[in-house]
């Protein structure tokens, strides 16, 4: 049976009976801009945290907290910094945390994202461990504390927190009031021991996840990563059967969770008629006709590897000619960390190979890829979704990956492929997917050739399985599942 916004409605209202349900994320669900006039625009970020997060709040009710990044962020909220959200069906508070230029620079760009994303991701890009970005990521944890605290007020409460900007909050937040029930979902991988002890500050990472009373990840192997490097870290007890940690009177749940999606809101979405407008537009826009249409769909990052799955493509081209001018593939792309150096990197390197792909084919009219690098309105992203013969999600290592997981959800006509890297936490359960590892040029070039010559009735009958699993798992079975532990804390 699958669950349905109704069902976690219906649990929350149960089994919290009464306390406040407060999620916080370093990334906000919706961001207002202004790009100069009077108009003030609200726009979806590309973080599949957020994408996911938004149909459980508007299911339970509440307050996120999160960091207020939109130029015109201020400009909405009310005196104590909320402001009602979605802009379309208000039915949660966003409540918006500011920070300095110095501060972003420390805490987000600096050690959450130069320090730890590359430590928690195996993709060979060494993390920068810097003590004054580090201290800075302790002050942010502790305003993060202070808003959770003030919306709080002597009410009881659930805080769930997202991710790894926010490692010592729960402690934070704990010290100041132990009432407050805490949980803990970590969205991308945990590394084994031997790669997170070095971190010089690996102890009270650990310390301050362990101010958690669960603290969840995407799948077993990631859980039992985390317990072992909490094994040979700190002094601490642990029940395997159980999968708990005690240390200082107190215990911590380790959990898999595997994330998901809105399923039947995306279904529904993909079916609207102005996302079969779209279809059309982009069909004229590029003079498409019957050629085979791949696409990517990414947040721009090292980790989703882009250049490899071009690479792929080159060498498709290379082996089989007979593909030449018979597949388009569209990369889109939003640009993301652009202040981080690694980044800017990956932008160039992406647009060389782009380039050298393209000019190494190309003939008359048509070029190999079509590299759109830019924000995409979620009408566009369901229409490149639904026209797409293949979707190639090519990461070196990911928690989950939810782009895989939309794609096949926005597939209503039961059709299309999905390559996917082994590396994904979503390879686990999509097995339906053709498995590719992106460092295997060969082999990878081989699944889209695999893709194209499948008889119709056998894509069919992969996507259909696939289309049941992410149904019966969508994201109300994820959240109610936790919701479900964490009422075990409240008897
Ligand atoms: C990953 C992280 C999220 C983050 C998203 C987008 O999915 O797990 O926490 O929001 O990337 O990255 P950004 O840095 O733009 O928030």
């Amino acid at each position: 049976m699958s669950w349905a916004k109704e069902d976690l409605h219906e649990l929350v209202r149960t089994k919290l009976t009464g306390r406040l349900f407060i999620v916080v994320s370093n990334r906000e669900p919706y961001i207002h801009i202004s790009s100069g006039g009077d108009e003030i625009q609200c726009i979806v970020p590309a973080s599949g945290l957020t994408v996911a997060l938004d149909p459980v709040m508007r299911s339970c009710g509440g307050v996120w907290v999160a960091h207020g990044s939109g130029n015109a962020d201020r400009e909405v909220v009310d005196d104590k910094n909320r402001v009602l959200v979605p802009p379309d069906e208000p039915c949660y508070t966003l409540k918006r945390v500011w920070l300095t230029k110095q501060e972003e620079e420390g805490y987000y760009l600096g050690f959450s994202n130069e320090a730890l994303w590359p430590l928690c991701h195996i993709a060979y890009t060494p993390p920068n461990f810097d003590e004054s970005h580090w201290s800075t990521y302790k002050k942010v944890n502790q305003i993060f504390a202070d808003a959770v605290l003030d919306e709080v007020g002597d009410r009881q409460a659930f805080v769930f927190i997202q991710d790894y900007h926010l490692a010592l909050l729960s402690r934070l937040i704990k010290a100041r009031n132990p009432q407050v029930i805490t949980a803990q979902f970590w969205h991308i991988p945990w590394p084994n021991s031997e790669a997170f002890r070095i971190c010089p500050w690996g102890e009270e990472i650990l310390d301050g996840l362990l101010g958690n009373d669960i603290l969840g990840f995407h799948i077993g192997y990631h859980c039992d990563n985390f317990m072992e490097t909490v094994r040979r870290l700190l002094e601490v007890r642990i029940d395997r059967e159980r999968s708990a940690i005690s240390r200082g009177g107190r215990t911590t749940l380790v959990r898999p969770f595997p994330i998901s999606v809105d399923f039947d809101r995306i279904a529904g979405d993909a079916a609207k008629a102005e996302v079969g407008e779209e279809m059309e537009n982009i069909q004229r826009r590029w003079s498409l006709a019957d050629e085979f249409i791949g696409i990517g769909i990414d947040r721009l990052d090292y980790t989703k590897g882009i250049p490899h799955r071009f690479r792929a493509l080159d060498k498709l081209l290379t082996k089989y000619p007979e593909y030449r001018k018979r597949i388009v593939f569209f990369q889109l792309g939003e640009p993301s960390r652009i202040h981080i150096k690694k980044y800017k990197e990956l932008n160039a390197e992406i647009d060389d190979v782009v380039e050298e792909v393209n000019w190494k084919y190309q003939s008359g009219d048509w070029k190999p890829i079509i590299y759109v690098r830019e924000h995409l309105s979620p009408t566009t992203l369901l229409a490149f979704n639904r026209l797409a013969h293949f979707c190639i999600v090519s990461s070196l290592h990911d928690g989950m990956n939810l782009v895989a997981k939309e794609f096949v959800s926005s597939r209503v006509d039961g059709d299309g492929v999905l390559i996917l890297s082994r590396f994904t936490g979503a390879a686990r359960e999509l097995t339906e997917a053709l498995l590719i590892n992106p460092y295997a040029t060969d082999d990878f070039a081989g699944a889209i050739k695999d893709d194209i010559e499948m008889p119709k009735e056998q894509r069919q009958a992969r996507m259909r399985k696939l289309r049941q699993t992410v149904e019966q798992n969508n994201i109300y079975r994820w959240a109610g599942n936790i919701i479900n532990e964490l009422a075990n804390f409240m008897t």
